[in-house]
C-alpha cells in the first residue's frame, strides 16, 4: 500500500517536528558538513515547503524540502521550485519514496504556476520523475552579479508547465540549495 505523502509548511513546524526533521536529516547526510543538521532542519536557507512520509508508527522517514526561488534568462523571470534535502531513511529506500513525493510536489508546484523545478543531484535517482541535466544553468549568489562573477552549475531541472527550458543562459538567483 502506497503511504501517504503530507505536507508540512515550515511555519506549522513545532518544537517536536523540528526534533524528528533533524533526526531524519542526522541519520540521512552523514558527510562531514551535514553536521549542521543536528541544530537546524535545512542546509543552507530554510525553506517554506516541505514534504514527509511516515511509517506506521508515525515516524518521519522520508523528506524532500522545497524552496521558492526565481531564475532569469534574457531578462524574462521565472518562477522555480528549488528543490532539496532529498531523503529516505536507510530501513526505507528502494520502495519509490523519492518518486511518490517528486509527483505530489510537482502537482503542488504546477497549480501554483511555478515554470520550472530544479535540484542538485543524481540522474540515476531523479531520471524517472521527469528530470534532465542542463549545461545553460548558472548560479548568481550576490543580486547584481556581473556575468564573470556568475558560477556554472550542474543542474537538473523539470518543465512543469507549458514554458520550455530557455535555450539562453539561465541565471539562478541566490544561494545553491
Ligand atoms: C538518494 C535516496 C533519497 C534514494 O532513496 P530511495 O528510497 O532508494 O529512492 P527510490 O526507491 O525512490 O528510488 C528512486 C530512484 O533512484 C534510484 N537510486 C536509488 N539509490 C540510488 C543510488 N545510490 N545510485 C543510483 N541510483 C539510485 C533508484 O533505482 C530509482 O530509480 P528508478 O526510479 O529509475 O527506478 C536515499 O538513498 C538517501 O536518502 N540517501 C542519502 C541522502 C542523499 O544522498 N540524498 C540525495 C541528495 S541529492
Amino acid at each position: 500500500m502506497k503511504p501517504n505523502v503530507d505536507y508540512v509548511p515550515d511555519r506549522d513546524v513545532d518544537t517536536e517536528m523540528d526534533r524528528a526533521l533533524r533526526e531524519l536529516l542526522t541519520t540521512c547526510f552523514t558527510k562531514k558538513q551535514d553536521v549542521v543538521f543536528r541544530h537546524r532542519r535545512y542546509f543552507v536557507d530554510p525553506y517554506p515547503h516541505r514534504w514527509v512520509i511516515r511509517d506506521p508508527g508515525g515516524r518521519l522517514v522520508a523528506h524532500v524540502g522545497v524552496h521558492e526561488k526565481c531564475v532569469v534568462a534574457a531578462d524574462r523571470v521565472y518562477r522555480v521550485g528549488g528543490i532539496g534535502e532529498v531523503c529516505v531513511h536507510p530501513d526505507c529506500r528502494g520502495r519509490g519514496y523519492v518518486k511518490l513525493m517528486m509527483n505530489t510536489i510537482h502537482e503542488f508546484l504546477t497549480e501554483r504556476e511555478f515554470d520550472f523545478s530544479i535540484l542538485f543531484g543524481d540522474h540515476d535517482v531523479y531520471g524517472s520523475s521527469g528530470y534532465r541535466p542542463v549545461s545553460n544553468l548558472y548560479v548568481a549568489e550576490k543580486p547584481n552579479a556581473k556575468p564573470d562573477e556568475r558560477k556554472a552549475v550542474t543542474g537538473l531541472i523539470r518543465e512543469l508547465g507549458d514554458r520550455p527550458w530557455p535555450e539562453t543562459d539561465v541565471i539562478l538567483l541566490g544561494n545553491k540549495f
